[in-house]
């Protein structure tokens, strides 16, 4: 029985209430929404990114082709080039299966050369059935200059090759494919279908650019002085200008980031979904597991000078040293930044509680009306989180970031979570959270603890799921909200919860009460983008069929694991004709059907619970 009193009058939601947390984790951002064709385009992999990478990763060198990294380097901060003898060509493999293009779309062809006058550069785009579009020719002459050229794809594919070869010997630099089609025409855009899907969240805030790609690495910067380090923390200024003298960078999480999708982008494409910005700096403690903290006091100054400098980045007048820098870049207009986290999941919080506040104090001096968000930690209990919720609360913080990753079950147990939360102390950021799973339980069970949050929201004023964006074939963290490949993307069950709450905010919370356990009984049926779950230890059987009726896979647990993929948290295995979970601690599975075309189906599943159950 739910009892609803409509003359109460419950806690007021704000519109950035449910938001989006945007990490590049999953190469969420090159081979992801940074639209950008080519990978590895300025030759800058290394084994600092990942230990299999060399500088010609991607590649494939047909001649002469070696990569440089001398005085001959196209500028300071972008170190290799890639020297071409005559009559040679090099050839880029592209993200997943290779380079998509679309039949009848255009694509922008760029590079940066120096070359002796008369050089040609005859560049190619084609896949193992032939030509994609015709063939372009550049002529190339002197000192280190931007060519370009457009593609029309003749022919649809995700399986490309970009090619270029040269008549003569030729340095090259900055080698890029760019889809005409991005999101709303932007040049150094986005993904279309995948910023689309963000947008129709309808965010009320863009938290970026991570988590631990932010308090992790080195705080150096990006210099000579510093030897140029390959692994520092995540710098905006390393990110702005134009894309060829934006430093590479070892992301956290196993790869190269190009930075070409950087804080101007981030803020622009904040702008353009109506999400309010909500930037993280890094604290001059590292988390993450480094957990180290930085005593050099010139260097913390020179990060808070940093952070000054974000917010007139964002928000000064075009006549201001850094509002020049985004009029430069195309707008003139400020972004209205009125938030900044500092630091993720500091696990010394007594180490970050000294340097917050001395962030703080810098800000409010200059900009008393930014918020500044503060965290608690690692994990949402034990000795940490509860000293950094009680230093937050002494330092009298305006907002605490809070992060959690628990099973179902948790979620459906603690919706009451915040109902015990102190109504006078710092506000919470849930920046990010997640059930263990992208099945449709998990969303269900998200979706419950969202109302709990919505109940209480004179204390937690925003939310956000996390991870937002994973490329299927570079998962370093599941489960995650939207999935993609180089050619298509799918919201989960998740994604649509998420939707349907920020599509959905009310203006007030009605005060109601519930009692009484619904009861679940019967099959399971739902429509799902990408995976259901099912355990032979609780269902007799599984089928999924496409929308109108045909059974794609069907499956009575009585063998053959090839045709499924398990992503769940547990082991799996096939024992006596049927399908066992070996760690009964991990409750959520996923299991996804093996033949990759099947997500193209708008599916149905339904699971027969065994009886008794
Ligand atoms: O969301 C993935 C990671 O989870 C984030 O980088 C980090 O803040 C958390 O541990």
């Amino acid at each position: 029985t739910i009892t609803v009193d409509p003359s109460a009058r419950g806690a007021a939601i704000g519109d950035t209430m449910y938001g989006v947390f945007y990490e590049d984790i999953n190469r969420a951002a090159d081979g992801g929404l940074y639209a950008e064709l080519v990978q590895n385009r300025s030759f800058e992999y290394s084994t600092a990114d990942h230990a299999s990478y060399t500088p010609l990763t991607s590649w494939t060198a047909d001649g002469a082709a070696e990569v440089r990294d001398d005085a001959g380097r196209l500028n300071e901060r972008n170190r290799n080039y890639l020297s071409l003898g005559a009559g040679s060509s090099v050839t880029n493999a592209g993200y997943n299966t290779g380079v998509h293009v679309e039949k009848g779309k255009k694509y922008d062809f760029s590079v940066w050369a120096r070359a002796e006058r008369g050089t040609t550069l005859t560049v190619t785009l084609e896949d193992a059935a032939g030509p994609l579009a015709k063939v372009r020719e550049v002529a190339a002459e002197g000192a280190w200059r931007k060519y370009t050229a457009t593609f029309t794809a003749t022919r649809t594919s995700n399986r490309g090759r970009l090619a270029v070869a040269t008549t003569a010997p030729a340095a090259l630099d900055m080698v890029s494919l760019f889809p005409r089609d991005t999101y709303k025409g932007q040049s150094n855009g986005l993904r279309k279908d995948l910023a689309e899907k963000i947008e129709a969240l309808r965010p009320g805030f863009l938290r970026f650019p991570g988590g631990c790609l932010v308090n992790t690495g080195s705080m150096e910067d990006y210099s000579e002085a510093s030897g140029w380090q390959r692994e520092r923390s995540y710098q905006w200024k390393d990110t702005i200008g134009p894309v060829e003298e934006r430093a590479t960078n070892a992301n956290f999480w196993g790869y190269n980031q190009s930075y070409g999708l950087g804080y101007y982008e981030y803020f622009r494409f904040a702008e353009d979904i109506g999400a309010m910005p909500l930037p993280v700096v890094p604290a001059l403690v590292t988390g993450c597991g480094q957990n180290k903290a930085t005593d050099d006091d010139a260097l913390l100054k020179r990060h808070i000078q940093d952070t000054l400098d974000l917010i007139e980045f964002a928000n000064g007048p075009r006549t201001s040293e850094w509002g020049a820098k985004r009029a430069e870049m195309g707008h003139p207009k400020p972004f209205g930044l009125t938030h900044i986290g500092v630091g993720n999941e500091e696990n010394l919080p007594r180490e970050f509680m000294a340097r917050f506040k001395e962030f703080r104090a810098a800000i409010e001096a200059e900009y008393p009306d930014i918020t500044l968000v503060s965290n608690s930690g690692p994990d949402d209990s034990g000795a940490t989180f509860d000293t950094a919720w009680q230093l937050n609360r002494e330092a009298g913080v305006d907002m605490v970031d809070e992060h959690y990753y628990n099973s179902p079950q948790w979620f459906l147990q603690n919706n009451d979570r915040y109902d015990s939360y102190d109504r006078n102390g710092p506000k919470v950021f849930l920046g990010e959270y997640a059930s263990q799973g992208n099945a449709w339980k998990n969303a269900l069970s998200e979706a419950a603890f969202m109302t709990g949050l919505e109940r209480n929201a004179d204390v937690v004023q925003l939310a956000s799921y996390a991870p937002l964006l994973a490329n299927e074939d570079y998962v370093q963290w599941s489960p995650d909200m939207i999935w993609f490949n180089n050619h298509a993307s799918w919201g989960s069950a998740n994604y649509e919860v998420q939707k349907l709450f920020m599509n959905n905010t009310g203006d007030r919370v009605v005060p109601s009460t519930a009692t009484g356990t619904p009861a679940v009984s019967g099959p399971i049926t739902g429509a799902v983008g990408l995976s259901t779950w099912a355990t032979s230890a609780a269902y007799d059987d599984v089928r999924v069929t496409s929308a109108d009726g045909e059974t794609l896979l069907s499956d009575d647990f009585s063998g053959d694991a090839s045709r499924w993929t398990h992503t769940g948290t547990g082991a799996w295995s096939v024992q006596d004709g049927a399908y066992v979970q070996t760690d009964t601690a991990a409750e959520n599975t996923m299991v996804t059907a093996g033949d990759p075309s099947w997500k193209d189906y708008d599916l149905h599943v339904e699971a027969t619970k065994k009886s008794g159950k």
